[in-house]
């Protein structure tokens, strides 16, 4: 049985008086008792901060990205000590607007997944295909390829303590989601891989949809057999959608 998880894709948005507002909200209106398990990532600045404000809710705190790089001399960045320092639960890692506005390869993606389970987050590993590739019918490949680059350096065991996000680009901020039946075939060949490696893990990992989820469509695509979730942006920053996004996985 594998618990519905519903992640919050703050990106970069918000202030501290924006986010206690926001927070404040969430506390009111989601029920973290329910079935599923609730998640945000707020930016760096204000993890801290937050995860106070979450304090004993039951809602998890989460970062957007981390340095595959333990410490030292690598300006700009924020390691996974830090982050399970500040109270991070889980990171993102290989979201497709790192991979594509700031050159994250497969490697670094894989490197960076391995340091946060180093450091006991777990890690939200993100793949998904460009809206040229889903034309070009090349979606399932294009998906296989990505997780299999990660897993060639991190090795399928890496899954038992991961979720995977599926999050066709083309889908992401566009308003434009991916139809139930769309996302549940991708869903279904990223399980279907895995198991091919290790049956218990490919059972067990949580594979999240990602893409314009809203309250209006959660539900159906919650529904769906394997989509234990979703990762959610723009709609994660007003408290009444996102609640009524995790009733729908609840
Ligand atoms: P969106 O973003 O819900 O705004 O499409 C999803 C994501 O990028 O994680």
């Amino acid at each position: 049985m594998r618990q519905p998880l519903v992640a919050g894709n703050w990106k970069m948005h918000g202030s501290r008086v924006e986010n206690a507002s926001l927070v404040s909200a969430l506390l009111d209106l989601v029920q973290p008792e329910k079935r599923a398990e609730i998640m945000v990532c707020p930016p760096f600045p204000y993890l801290l901060e937050t995860g106070r404000l979450l304090k004993d809710s039951g809602i998890a705190l989460g970062a957007q990205s981390v340095c595959a790089e333990a410490q030292g001399a690598f300006t700009g960045e924020v390691s996974a000590a830090m982050l399970k320092d500040a109270g991070c639960a889980y990171v993102l890692v290989g979201h497709s607007e790192r991979r594509q506005l700031y050159g994250e390869s497969a490697d670094l993606v894989a490197g960076k997944l391995m340091a946060a389970q180093s450091h006991g987050l777990v890690p939200v590993l993100c793949v998904g295909e460009t809206l040229e590739e889903r034309e070009g019918g090349q979606t399932l490949n294009v998906v296989s390829r990505q997780l299999e680059a990660v897993l060639s350096v991190s090795g399928v065991g890496s899954l038992a303590k991961a979720v995977i996000a599926y999050e066709p680009v083309w889908a992401i901020g566009t308003g434009r989601t991916a139809s139930s039946e769309q996302a549940q075939e991708v869903h279904a060949t990223i399980r279907a891989k895995v198991a091919g490696l290790d049956a218990t893990i490919g059972g067990s990992v949580r594979i999240l949809y990602g893409g314009s989820v809203k309250a209006s469509n959660a539900r159906e695509l919650f529904a769906m057999p394997d989509i234990d979730g979703g990762l959610v942006g723009g709609a994660s920053l007003k408290a009444d959608e996102f609640a009524r996004i995790c009733a729908g996985a609840g």
